[in-house]
């Protein structure tokens, strides 16, 4: 079995499911965080067998009670072994500036940046000195300008540098924060709307594997950002 325990959130669907059945493939514990919890639960059914303890618990990463209740957890569970948070949980939003309703931009504001800040820090507050990482599933809009995505790029911006700060004020004290940025990656996130030729995109299994690299490497190393692009880039 592996030394490491990870929380990962969004872990229902998409990049954070695939996350979890390629840590539990390593050997790791996993406490596994999202609202629909009959996919939560199909999950952790398919990661048992792998041998290592698999959790889950519902979590709306917008509410601050049920965040510090995973964080709760997921300090209890990873006792004794290397903590990573694997953060996961998002939502895309996606048109010209101007024309968004207000309720479903601040909606992205608080799941995307809000709340990925919100259990990133309930978890730093008792990872220090415990060879630990946190691990942020960003995207390119962060980086890149990618019309019709402002608020979108917004919530992923504000994490690159909420993690620039972050990374530096933990490296010292063992705990390692890597800000992942993929590109276009096929999941359920496309199934609304028009959006690029899927078949072009990451693979969920691809980015997974990266984070799984992250997460189960030795302490030596710190991947401060990567950033992960399917071979055609901006799709
Ligand atoms: N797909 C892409 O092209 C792409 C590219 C770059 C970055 N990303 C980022 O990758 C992350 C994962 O997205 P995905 O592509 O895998 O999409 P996905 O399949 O739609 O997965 C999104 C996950 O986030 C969870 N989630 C959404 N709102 C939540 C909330 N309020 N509280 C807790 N969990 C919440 C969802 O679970 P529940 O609905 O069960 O809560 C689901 O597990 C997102 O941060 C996304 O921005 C995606």
């Amino acid at each position: 079995m592996s030394e490491v325990f990870a929380a990962i959130t969004g872990a229902s669907s998409g990049i954070g499911r695939a996350t979890a059945l390629r840590l539990a493939q390593a050997g790791c514990g996993l406490l596994l965080g999202a609202r629909r919890e009959v996919e939560l639960e199909a999950v952790a059914e398919q990661a048992r067998p792998y041998g290592g303890k698999v959790a889950f618990r519902w979590l709306d990463v917008s509410d601050p009670g049920a965040c510090e209740a995973f964080v709760d957890e997921f300090h209890r569970r990873s006792e004794g072994l290397r903590p990573v948070l694997v953060q996961a949980a998002g939502i895309g939003f996606f048109g010209p500036v101007g024309r968004w309703d207000e309720e479903s931009a601040r909606a992205a504001v608080e799941t995307n940046l809000v709340g990925a800040m919100r259990i990133a820090s309930l978890s730093a507050a008792w990872m220090r000195g415990r060879q630990a990482r946190i691990v942020h599933v960003l995207s390119i809009a962060a980086a890149r300008t990618l019309p019709n995505s402002a608020v979108y790029s917004a919530t992923k911006a504000g994490l690159l540098a909420f993690d620039r700060v972050l990374r530096e004020e933990l490296r010292r004290s063992g705990v390692l924060t890597t800000s992942i940025l993929p590109g276009a990656v096929d999941t359920p996130i496309w199934e609304e709307g028009k959006g690029p030729d899927r078949r072009e995109m990451l693979t969920a299994e691809a980015v997974a594997e990266t984070i799984a690299e992250v997460a189960t490497a030795p302490h030596d190393r710190a991947f401060d950002e990567i950033v992960l692009m399917p071979p055609k880039g901006i799709l």
